[in-house]
C-alpha cells in the first residue's frame, strides 16, 4: 500500500480510491494508539518536521506522536520562535527544512495556499496541517474515520454542519471528502458567515435554518466560532449566537434518535455547543482525537512509501 502523489494538500482532488486506502490504514493504525505497546517501526530512518504559523493543539501533537509511535526522527519549528521571525520567506524555510534531509514536512499558515506553493520548492511530502480559510485535510480525514467508524459508511448519510462555515477549512475539507463518498451535506449558519450567492460549495447543500440542516441528521457538527468575527460584526453578540445556532439537547433532537455530535475543537462551550451535549454520550468529540493519530500515522506511512 502507498500513496501515489507526494503531498496531501486538500482533498478537493482526492479520489475515492486514496480515501479508502488512507481510512483502511488508520484503522490498522488505531490498533497501535489505543493498544498497550505505541512503536512500531513504520517510519525508522525517517525524518519529519512540523512547521507551525499558527497555534495548534490538536494536529501539532498528533503529528508528532504519529511520527515517534512509529520511530520516526521528529522536529517541530514554531514560526514564532524560528527565523520567520527574522524575516524568512515560507519558502525559503522550507527550503532550509528540506535541505537537513527531511522526508516529511506538515504545514500550517494562515495564508490559504502557502503549503500549495512550499511543496513546489522542496522535494520533502507536504502535508497540509491547515491553510487559511482553504483546507484542512487531516481533520477532514479524521473525521471520516469516525463517520466511518459509528455508521458503518457514508452512502447516503445525511451531515448537519453548523456554524462560521466560510471562515472554515474544516468544513471544505469535510464538505469535498464527504460529498466525494455519497453523504449528503448540509450546511447552516447566520448568512453572513455562510458562502456568498456564486461561491457556494460544489457539491453541498444549504438550509435557510439550522433546525432544518439537524432535521433526520445522521451526523451533526458544530464549527468553532471564532470569537474575533463578532468584532467585526459578523453576528450581533455570542448570545445571540448561541440562542439560534447552539447545539443543545433541543436542537439534537431534531436529529435522528441514533446520531452523535462532532466538533473539531477547540471548543467554545455555551456557544456552538452547550457543555451537555459535549459532555453526552452523543458526543464523539475524544473519539475524533483519537482518530486524529492513526490518520496522521496512516498519512505518514503511505507518503514515504512512494519508493519503497
Ligand atoms: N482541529 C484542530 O485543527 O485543532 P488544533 O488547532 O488544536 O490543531
Amino acid at each position: 500500500m502507498a500513496l501515489k502523489r507526494k503531498d496531501i494538500l486538500g482533498l478537493r482532488d482526492i479520489t475515492r480510491g486514496e480515501i479508502e486506502e488512507i481510512l483502511k490504514t488508520a484503522e490498522t493504525m488505531k490498533k497501535v494508539v489505543v493498544g498497550p505497546n505505541k512503536k512500531t517501526s513504520h517510519l525508522q530512518g525517517k525524518s519529519i518536521v512540523t512547521l507551525f504559523y499558527e497555534n495548534s493543539t490538536r494536529t501539532r501533537l498528533s503529528f508528532e506522536l504519529a511520527s515517534k509511535y512509529m520511530s520516526a526522527v521528529a522536529a517541530n519549528i514554531a514560526a514564532s520562535s524560528s527565523s520567520v521571525k527574522k524575516g524568512e520567506t515560507p519558502i525559503d524555510t522550507a527550503q532550509t527544512i528540506d535541505s537537513m534531509g527531511t522526508d516529511v514536512i506538515i504545514m500550517r499558515h494562515p495564508m490559504s495556499g502557502a503549503p500549495h506553493i512550499m511543496a513546489q520548492h522542496v522535494r520533502s511530502s507536504v502535508i497540509n496541517a491547515g491553510d487559511g480559510t482553504n483546507e484542512h485535510p487531516t481533520q477532514g480525514l479524521l473525521d471520516m474515520l469516525t463517520i466511518q467508524e459509528k455508521k458503518g459508511g457514508f452512502e447516503g448519510l445525511k451531515v448537519a454542519i453548523v456554524g462560521d462555515v466560510v471562515h472554515s477549512r474544516v468544513a471544505r475539507s469535510d464538505v469535498f471528502g464527504l460529498t466525494r463518498m455519497g453523504a449528503r451535506v448540509v450546511l447552516a449558519g447566520p448568512p453572513t458567515l455562510l458562502p456568498a450567492p456564486g461561491c457556494e460549495l460544489p457539491g453541498a447543500e444549504y438550509a435557510p435554518t439550522v433546525e432544518e440542516a439537524v432535521e433526520g441528521a445522521d451526523v451533526v457538527m458544530a464549527l468553532r466560532i471564532q470569537l474575533e468575527r463578532q468584532k467585526k460584526g459578523l453576528f450581533p453578540s455570542v448570545r445571540e449566537y448561541a440562542r439560534f445556532f447552539e447545539i443543545d439537547p433541543k436542537m439534537l433532537s431534531l436529529a435522528k434518535p441514533d446520531a452523535f455530535v462532532m466538533h473539531p475543537g477547540p471548543i467554545n462551550r455555551g456557544v456552538e455547543i452547550s457543555s451537555y451535549v459535549a459532555n453526552s454520550d452523543r458526543s464523539v468529540i475524544n473519539e475524533q482525537v483519537t482518530n486524529g493519530v492513526a490518520v496522521r500515522m496512516a498519512l505518514l506511512y503511505l507518503l514515504t512509501r512512494r519508493d519503497a
